[in-house]
């Protein structure tokens, strides 16, 4: 029996909002950045898989048809929830440092920066946690074989597929770096761009897929010929890995960031996220005043504030594998209560700022998907290779294109990385270390139902999924695509500035927020690609929304 399903990408018309499903019956959903991964997640569903299954087709064919965004050669993290016991798990995919790195690779002699040591070189590529995090959810959670979880993915890769405008536009801008090698000219046509609609064919990365689907991930991918491949184009590209570091990688289960909120609960991604722990301290702050739209100046001034305070303590965070962090400390109501007597209500609080200012630039990608099942599973995936294209490289023959992923950690502390994030020794780089990330990855539930949603954004991806989560539970009636495509703003304590999207905002909103003494930078374009997805509690009906933003060409 084909299930009722609500997928969703770019919603309009495609399978259209599915009726209220039949009493007792709930509707199962799909939101990913691309048709043709959401098509793939469906694909499982309708024959018997659960939402695991589909979260492994989805992530599989979004490496494919979504190269500039996440891929075998990248990470994340993928926020489960069982129905039968109600069991919340956070599966950190999240990449490591390779063991030979060292500081001396992101230093000249004179102790400057290198230009590009961290963002396109050999030594920004950390070791890959996608192939692990996939055969690993496949053997926690799925019904299906990855033979056949994998093989939309596959056939996308090996048969081809229309690239859209989007793709055609990040690869212009990516172009010079997709010249570097023959193996990432790949993604070009002829060494340039190519136009929408031109099919990319991947055939390399068709056979990778098809032995880590054939083989699994340790002998598929992370020993043997794959590894050896990855290992020998990193190293000629000035980098350090090891055979040992792929044959050592591994993801690792963890307790995610849970707490309430006026009643409702929140799930998010717990370290070396950043996000959960940022969300708990904002919402915990926040809970101290009466609800109000975000959109209006007087919230929004406190939200700022919020965002601010959380931000200021990012620099304590790590990886807790590797560093004692405070989470507990951080999340104190009475230290919460002590940030939010610190607040005032007519003026902005400046903090002091970290050390002389350094700011990074960069524009970026990384992938979400939501998906919730009949039975009520549910996952939040966000996934990345970090910036567009990752590093540029590919290895050898494999079609893998690798992450970036080395840019997170704090290389000193006086530099900015692409997100404009500044951070502490707690994200210093150190071999088998998870560099800090603001990928958040939720469940927000109260009496209306679950909503489950992620973003792309860098250090905006925490803004982004408290706006909307903040939204969600002051409204009584959800309208899914409207709360992804709300207006954003944002503040990450340094720099000192509001940042809003353009267009977002009116003079009045701005000049309401200069009043109270805050700086408002208006970006040149507006940010994320949330998706999100809905399940009411009552009717079991369900929702999907992609963000309108992931079809704006003019994103970057
Ligand atoms: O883990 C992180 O926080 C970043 N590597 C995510 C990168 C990202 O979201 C880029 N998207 N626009």
């Amino acid at each position: 029996m084909r299930r009722a399903i609500v997928c969703c990408w770019l919603c309009a018309g495609l399978l259209g909002a599915a009726a209220a499903p039949a009493a007792g019956a709930r509707q199962a959903a799909i939101a990913s950045a691309h048709p043709l991964a959401t098509a793939a997640g469906e694909a499982m569903l309708a024959r018997g898989g659960n939402a695991c299954d589909a979260a492994v087709a989805v992530a599989a064919a979004l490496a494919v048809v979504e190269p500039y965004s996440s891929g075998l050669g990248g990470g994340g993290f993928f926020l489960l929830h069982r129905a039968a016991d109600r069991e919340q798990v956070m599966i950190d995919a999240r990449e490591t440092a390779p063991s030979g790195i060292r500081y001396h690779h992101f230093f000249d002699a004179d102790g400057g920066l290198i230009k590009g040591a961290s963002t396109r070189a050999g030594t920004a590529a950390a070791i890959p946690g996608l192939p692990a995090g996939l055969a690993h959810l496949t053997k926690r959670c799925a019904t299906l074989p990855l033979t056949q979880t994998l093989a939309p993915a596959i056939d996308l890769a090996r048969d081809g597929f229309k690239v859209d405008q989007r793709y055609a536009r990040i690869a212009q801008l990516r172009e010079s770096l997709l010249r570097g090698s023959a193996d990432a000219a790949l993604f070009l046509d002829g060494g340039r761009a190519p136009a929408p609609g031109y099919v990319l064919r991947q055939p390399d990365l068709a056979r990778t897929l098809e032995r880590v689907a054939g083989r699994g991930a340790a002998a598929g991918f992370y020993r043997g010929p794959v590894a050896q491949a990855l290992v020998a184009t990193v190293n000629a590209a000035g980098g350090a890995w090891q055979m040992t570091d792929l044959a050592a990688y591994r993801v690792v289960e963890r307790a995610p960031v849970r707490f309430t909120y006026r009643g409702a609960t929140v799930t998010a991604a717990a370290l070396p996220s950043a996000g959960g722990i940022a969300l708990a301290q904002i919402m915990g702050m926040l809970e101290h005043y009466p609800p109000g739209d975000v959109r209006d100046p007087e919230t929004a001034h406190l939200v700022v504030e919020a965002l601010r305070r959380a931000f200021r303590d990012r620099a304590r965070l790590g990886d807790p594998d590797h560093v004692a962090v405070p989470t507990a400390e951080l999340l104190k109501k009475d230290v919460l209560k002590q940030y939010v007597t610190e607040i005032h209500r007519d003026r902005a609080t400046p903090l002091a700022p970290p050390t002389a200012a350094a700011e990074g630039s960069g524009s970026s990608n990384t992938t979400h998907l939501s998906i919730i099942d009949q039975a009520g599973n549910r996952v939040a995936a966000t996934l990345t290779i970090n910036l567009l294209f990752g590093s540029g490289l590919v290895g050898r023959g494999t079609g893998v294109l690798l992450n970036n992923e080395m840019d997170d950690f704090t290389l000193r502390a006086d530099l900015a990385n692409s997100f404009h994030l500044r951070g502490g020794a707690a994200n210093a780089v150190a071999p088998g270390k998870r560099p800090l990330s603001s990928m958040t990855p939720a469940f927000v539930e109260d009496d209306k139902g679950v909503l489950i949603l992620g973003a792309p954004g860098g250090s905006r991806i925490i803004s982004q999924v408290l706006l909307v989560g903040l939204e969600y539970l002051r409204r009584p009636q959800v309208d899914l695509q409207q709360l992804v495509a709300l207006p954003r703003y944002h503040h990450q304590y340094w720099p000192d500035r509001i940042e809003v999207e353009p267009g977002g905002f009116s003079a009045d909103w701005r000049a309401a927020l200069e009043a109270k003494g805050h700086r408002l930078h208006v970006a040149n374009r507006r940010w994320g690609n949330m998706q999100a997805v809905f399940q009411s509690r009552t009717t079991g009906a369900a929702q999907a929304a992609n963000d309108p933003r992931g079809s704006d060409v003019a994103w970057y």
